[in-house]
Parts: C-alpha cells; sequence; structure tokens
C-alpha cells in the first residue's frame, strides 16, 4: 500500500503545479500592439473583431458569428431575435452556469428546469418532450463540460413542436457532434470568452447561426437597434451596445491560432485519463457517447459513486486535492434550488412568474449536486500523459486509503 494520505500528513502523489491558462506570448503581445497604433479601438471602426467573427463562425460550420460582450448576453441576444415574447417558456438543464437560466429572465420569459441524464451530466430529451406545454418556444441546450448534447433527438423535439434550439456551447469550443461543430447544429449558438474558457479574452462572446435573418437580428440587436443601411442615430428595435471590443478581438485572434491543437491536446489527455480512472471502482467519468466525434473538455467531469467506491463524495474530493490536483465538487445545487429562483428574485422581469421553483425537482442534477459530481478544469488537461499518470495515482491512492475516508 502507497503511503499515508496527504490528508492525513503523507506525502502528496504530486507537488509540481499543473499548466497555468491563459497560455500566452508574444503573437498575443503583438496583436494587441497592433489593435492599439491603429487607432482603431470599437468594433465598428477597426477589423480585428470583424477578422474574429469571420474565422470563429467558419471554424465551427456556421455562417455568421456576431462578437458581444460575453455569453450571457449572447444567450439573451439570440433569444430576443428568435422572437421570444413575455411569458413565453423556454427549456433550460438545471446543471449549468446561472446565465443559461437569467438570460432567459432577462428576455422576459420563463426558463422551465428539466432534468438531466446521469451518465452525461447533459439534458434529458424525453424529460424534454414531457415539459412541453403550448407556452414553449424554444430549448437551450448546454454541451456541460464540452460534451454535446443529444442534438438529434433534441432537433426532432423542437421540430415536431416549432421550437427554436439555442446552444448553450460556452463549454464547447470546438467539440463535435457526429462530425459537426458544436454551435452550428441548433438555430442559434452562444459562446463565452470568459477568463477560464477554453477560448478567452477575459471577457467576451459569440452568437453563432447560419441563418441569415436571424444573424441580421443579432447584428441589429448588439447594436443599439441599427440596422444595415441606416442612419447612425436610426434605430428600429430595443437592443444596446453589446459590442466586442476590439482589444478583445486583437486577442482572440491570437488565441485562435492556439486553438486547434488545445483542443486536440485536451481531447487526447481526456480520452486518456476517463479510459483509466474508469478502472478505479466508484469512480465513473462522464459517459462520451457515440455521437461525440470530439470532446471540447472544458472540464472533465466524474461522478465519485460512494456506495461503490466505499467513502463520500466530498472526502474523496478533498483527499484527491490534498494529493496535489487541483479538484472540486462542481456545482452545489441545481439552479431552481439558487436562492434567485426559491425567492423569484427576479427584479423587473415576468412580475407574475408562473412557476414555484420551490417545487421542482430533477433528481438526477440533485444527486449528481449532493452526492457524486467532481470537476477537474480543463488546463489539467494541456499537460503530459506523465501530469495525466499523476492524477491517476492521486485517485488509486485515495481508493487504497478510503476506509479511513468513510464516515
Ligand atoms: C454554460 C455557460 N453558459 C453561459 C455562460 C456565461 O458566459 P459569460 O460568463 O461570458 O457571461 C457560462 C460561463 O460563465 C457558462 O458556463
Amino acid at each position: 500500500m502507497s503511503g499515508k494520505l496527504a490528508l492525513h500528513g503523507g506525502t502528496p502523489v504530486r507537488t509540481r503545479p499543473f499548466p497555468s491558462w491563459p497560455v500566452f506570448g508574444e503573437p498575443e503581445e503583438r496583436a494587441l500592439l497592433r489593435a492599439l497604433h491603429s487607432g482603431k479601438w470599437g468594433k465598428l471602426d477597426g477589423s480585428e473583431v470583424a477578422t474574429f467573427e469571420r474565422r470563429f463562425a467558419e471554424y465551427h460550420g456556421a455562417r455568421h458569428g456576431i462578437g458581444v460582450v460575453n455569453g450571457t448576453v449572447s444567450l439573451r441576444l439570440a433569444l430576443m431575435a428568435a422572437g421570444i415574447r413575455a411569458g413565453d417558456e423556454v427549456i433550460v438543464p438545471p446543471y449549468t452556469f446561472l446565465a443559461t437560466a437569467t438570460a432567459v429572465i432577462e428576455a422576459n420569459a420563463v426558463p422551465v428546469f428539466v432534468d438531466i441524464r446521469i451518465e452525461t451530466f447533459n439534458i434529458d430529451p424525453p424529460a424534454i418532450e414531457a415539459a412541453i406545454t403550448p407556452r414553449t418556444r424554444a430549448i437551450i441546450p448546454v454541451h456541460m463540460g464540452g460534451l454535446p448534447a443529444d442534438m438529434d433527438a433534441i432537433m426532432a423535439i423542437a421540430e415536431r413542436h416549432g421550437l427554436t434550439v439555442i446552444e448553450d456551447a460556452a463549454h464547447a469550443h470546438g467539440a463535435e457532434y457526429k462530425g459537426r461543430r458544436c454551435g452550428s447544429i441548433g438555430h442559434l449558438g452562444s459562446f463565452s470568452f470568459q477568463s477560464t474558457k477554453n477560448l478567452s479574452s477575459g471577457e467576451g462572446g459569440m452568437i453563432t447561426t447560419s441563418d441569415d435573418d436571424l444573424a441580421a437580428k443579432c447584428r441589429s440587436l448588439h447594436n443599439c437597434g441599427r440596422v444595415a443601411g441606416g442612419l447612425w442615430y436610426e434605430h428600429h428595435v430595443i437592443g444596446g451596445n453589446y459590442r466586442l471590443g476590439e482589444f478583445q478581438g486583437a486577442i482572440l485572434n491570437a488565441q485562435m491560432d492556439r486553438l486547434e491543437e488545445q483542443v486536440r491536446t485536451r481531447e487526447r489527455n481526456g480520452r486518456y485519463l476517463a479510459e483509466k480512472l474508469a478502472a478505479i471502482p466508484g469512480i465513473v467519468p462522464q459517459e462520451r457517447t457515440a455521437d461525440c466525434t470530439r470532446h471540447g473538455y472544458h472540464l472533465f467531469l466524474l461522478r465519485v459513486d460512494p456506495a461503490v467506491f466505499g467513502a463520500p463524495r466530498d472526502a474523496v474530493v478533498k483527499a484527491v486535492a490534498a494529493e496535489g490536483i487541483p479538484i472540486c465538487g462542481g456545482y452545489a445545487v441545481p439552479l431552481y434550488r439558487q436562492p434567485l429562483f426559491v425567492n423569484r428574485a427576479f427584479g423587473p422581469f415576468i412580475p407574475q412568474a408562473p412557476v414555484d421553483y420551490s417545487r421542482v425537482r430533477c433528481p438526477n442534477c440533485e444527486q449528481i449536486c449532493f452526492e457524486q459530481g467532481a470537476w477537474m478544469e480543463q488546463r489539467l488537461l494541456l499537460g503530459t500523459r506523465e501530469d495525466m499518470d499523476d492524477i491517476v495515482r492521486a485517485f488509486a491512492k485515495v481508493y487504497e486509503h478510503r476506509d479511513q475516508l468513510a464516515v
């Protein structure tokens, strides 16, 4: 048996740091200076964002990309472009970042939470179908951690019921479903370039679509309701200044040159790690569905099954972290359990919110949040094979000593 757990004073498996994020260097410096010296710092004057929009959309197989200030605004504008009206219902998963659901509220619509599949952490199509009412207008599947959602089933449901599908691809830069890139499968896609994301400029977001009409609407919405060919002070719809800036565009152009290689590295390491960790009893990596031809690996997701492992999730996470592996339990509660939803603290939006969120139950999501889920960040997957072996060694060591963690 290998030495004492680091948690109990033993030597940790690892003391070296994992790769840090973001990765940057001279290309980013050059790009920033290029934008600076151009003297054109706004999207409407310069060429950095326009170039990036073109490159990013093309990379993801979409005809249009509209660069916006973040991945929350991109969701809201996508909903507005899709014609969502006050009181309409939009189906979302409860296992996601807050923005997936609050963007719906800010569009004055009603988020309806639908459970996820415990194996994939992604929204469950039969549960979507069961939640549809005459007021349902859209579905926002999240590609959780970078694993594509079950898009064929979701698009079939949407078609049957005349719904718009907005992919929340904030975790899914470069991820592929049956060879198609995420963000180009639904009617609209939404990306984030916030600090932790797999392509980052600190803050930023992008709407993708191949529908010319939706693209024109998004462009107008993110540019104060202006329209192509209109005057500067001519505004047609309620919108705002949600434009991505040129300095961010410059960074993103440099980061874009690194993206494909990083996606490949994460994919290689993620597959390896999943295979090795699955051999440890009670460690269940996110199931990789056959439709996933490339995982985005924004997060490496796994479940600790306490009954099989022989120790509670929180104790396992703490012990693995003590061995020098950055890991956490992930979202602590389903979104509908956040005070914001329980108290319906929606400010001026949907004042007569018809859903009592304190009564919502999504058992799979609850099991993941409360008992089983764990995450490792994407930057770990930019490491070497030896780095992955250290992660596996740490889990194996904790498993060996599991009797010391049981409550
Ligand atoms: C799934 C998901 N959707 C939306 C967002 C919102 O993106 P942003 O932080 O850029 O507003 C995030 C990220 O933070 C996210 O993880």
